[in-house]
């Protein structure tokens, strides 16, 4: 399994529950979707923000599983506003060799956000100096279960012992074994709760929650993030390395 980055005082892979789009629209009276627009610049803003200060995971969480019960012309509008940003952050990609990657059931979206998606992740394919992953129709638990699902299906078909599993092979099963865990996870709009996102993988990340709405969220904020963030003492269920047991960080 990925070892979070214990000791850096600069996150390796930053995590984002982007929320409050729609309160941000109503607080002026727009459309939802006007929110989720508002919110696309945030998007913008802090991919150029890591890519930046060197930050090299960066995990959206831009459509949940559970975000297909929304209605039909708002999810159409979040699949269209994808694919415009895809088509505009290309470039960008390129330019700063950042790769794009997915997690999520990407069986569930319309066919031309597939197509966009396929071909921008392959044309990234070999870069390495950021990664930029977008949770599109993800949720923590069909995460686990999926895996869960492939590990039995291994073990039936006698390609895998049942007491070979431990953490660190379920860990291979999921999405995209190869990203370390997060460091730090951020929730915008104030909510205490996870809601789904990265629940295996969050063990041992720090949260931050800031009331700050969404399309409010822009470099200053996102430096705020980082600032609380290397303040913070991180254990991982050990004493710490202030108390002298830097070995027990499990
Ligand atoms: C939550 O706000 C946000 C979403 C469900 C979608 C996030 C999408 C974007 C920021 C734009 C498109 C994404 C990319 C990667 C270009 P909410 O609608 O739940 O807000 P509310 O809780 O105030 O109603």
């Amino acid at each position: 399994m990925p070892e979070p980055s214990a000791m850096l005082s600069r996150p390796l892979h930053v995590a984002i529950i982007m929320d409050g789009n729609g309160r941000w629209a109503a607080q002026r009276g727009l459309p939802r979707l006007r929110g989720h627009e508002a919110g696309t610049e945030s998007v913008q803003a802090v991919v150029r923000a890591c890519r930046d200060r060197g930050i090299r995971y960066l995990t959206l969480y831009a459509f949940s599983v559970e975000n297909w019960k929304r209605p039909r012309e708002e999810v159409g509008g979040l699949m269209n506003l994808l694919v415009r940003f895809l088509r505009d952050q290309e470039r960008e990609l390129h330019a700063h060799a950042i790769r794009l990657r997915l997690i999520g059931r990407q069986e569930d979206l319309p066919e031309e956000v597939r197509r966009e998606l396929d071909r921008v992740t392959n044309a990234t394919r070999s870069y390495e100096k950021g990664h930029l992953i977008l949770a599109l129709s993800y949720g923590g638990r069909t995460e686990i279960a999926t895996a869960a699902r492939r590990i039995a299906e291994q073990v039936k078909a006698g390609h895998l012992e049942p007491a070979a599993v431990d953490e660190a092979l379920f860990s291979r099963f999921l999405y995209a074994p190869d990203i370390p865990d997060p460091d730090l996870i951020i929730r915008t709009s104030g909510e205490m709760r996870l809601s789904n996102f990265l629940l295996w993988q969050s063990a041992y990340a720090e949260l931050y929650v800031t009331p700050v709405l969404w399309p409010d969220f822009r470099e200053r904020e996102f430096e705020a993030a980082l600032d609380e963030f290397s303040r913070r003492q991180r254990r991982f269920g050990g004493l710490g390395a202030e108390e002298g047991s830097s070995e027990a960080v499990s």
